[in-house]
């Protein structure tokens, strides 16, 4: 059966902490029993601005969603309601949250382990076998003419399992949801309107988690309409080894470097005009201090 978890029925539940330079919410949607690390867990996070949360992995493959508020992922935009997929062994970050802080979904197909920060773990990480570090941050495309409109994004997806899908319902429209099958367990996540199921309305914020071997969820939209993100986790055995893009410049003679931390690929021929770098920019004459764009890590981590 899946499991459905509305804002309302878990915000009782809301937490707050202190964190340097400032504090965080922590408000359960779906959590495994501590010492259960198979279950899948759901969470809302919102932190203050003028906290850092530096930057790190997990073991787990993960989504993000962006709910509230804004900021930055190393040099993400963060923005309502952008979705964030991170594979395991993929360091993020630093999330610097806007003036208006920052609130996102966490969601893991099981309960993850703990972060690990670097620059401590940089040799644990690269010393990890078999990881395929690889991150997007991506805006669904919600909306359309039809009473049911359904937008696959265009970055986050392979043919792992992995896929998002951006869903409109029109007032009282009802559809079923992508299939979870050939996945690693699929998240639906009411962002505006509200979802019908068995007679009960779950307003937003709602969270419904399905099985791969569950049949597609029934949709149904409230009285206002509905939209909806689906999210598919990878298959975690089809996991293959590092490199996991051709490291082949765009033009030849032109040289590629890859972070050997989150797998980031800078091109000299392509360069890196929104870091003021142009196309044609060589390894050498990117600045000492230029950092990687998904896990701010220098230079040097590059080969
Ligand atoms: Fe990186």
């Amino acid at each position: 059966m899946p499991r459905i978890a509305a804002y309302d029925d878990v915000k009782a539940g809301r937490t707050r902490r202190e964190i340097p330079g400032g504090y965080a919410w922590r408000t359960e949607f779906m959590m495994p029993p501590k010492d259960n690390f198979t279950q899948p867990h759901a969470y809302l996070a919102e932190r203050s601005s003028g906290n850092v949360l530096r930057t790190h992995y997990h073991v787990i493959d993960q989504f993000q969603i962006i709910v509230s508020g804004g900021g930055v992922m190393g040099k993400h935009k963060l923005a309502i309601p952008a979705v964030h997929f991170s594979r395991a062994y993929t360091p993020y970050g630093p999330l610097i949250p806007n003036k208006d802080d920052v609130g996102f979904i966490t969601l893991r197909p099981r309960r993850d382990t703990g972060a690990s920060f670097l620059p401590e773990a940089n040799e644990k990480l690269k010393n990890t076998p078999g990881r395929k570090p690889w991150q997007a941050t991506e805006m669904p495309v919600f909306g359309g003419a039809a009473d049911v409109a359904v937008q696959p994004f265009s970055r986050i997806q392979a043919d792992d399992g992995l896929a998002a899908f951006a869903l409109t319902l029109k007032p009282g429209a009802s559809t079923t949801a992508p299939s979870p099958a050939g996945t690693n367990g699929q998240f639906l996540i009411v962002t505006k309107g509200c979802l019908v199921h068995d007679g009960k309305h779950h307003k937003a914020l709602t969270i419904v988690q399905v099985n791969a071997d569950e049949a597609p969820f029934n949709l149904q939209a409230g009285a206002d309409g509905m939209e909806l993100l689906a999210l598919n986790f990878p298959r975690e055995s089809a996991r293959p080894t590092i490199a996991n893009v051709p490291l082949v410049s765009s033009k030849s003679g032109a040289r590629v470097w890859q972070c050997q931390l989150c797998a980031f690929v800078y091109d000299e021929a392509l360069g890196m005009p929104t870091d003021g770098l142009p196309p044609g920019t060589r390894w050498e004459d990117v600045p000492a201090d230029w950092v990687c764009p998904d896990c701010a890590t220098g230079k040097s981590e590059f080969s």
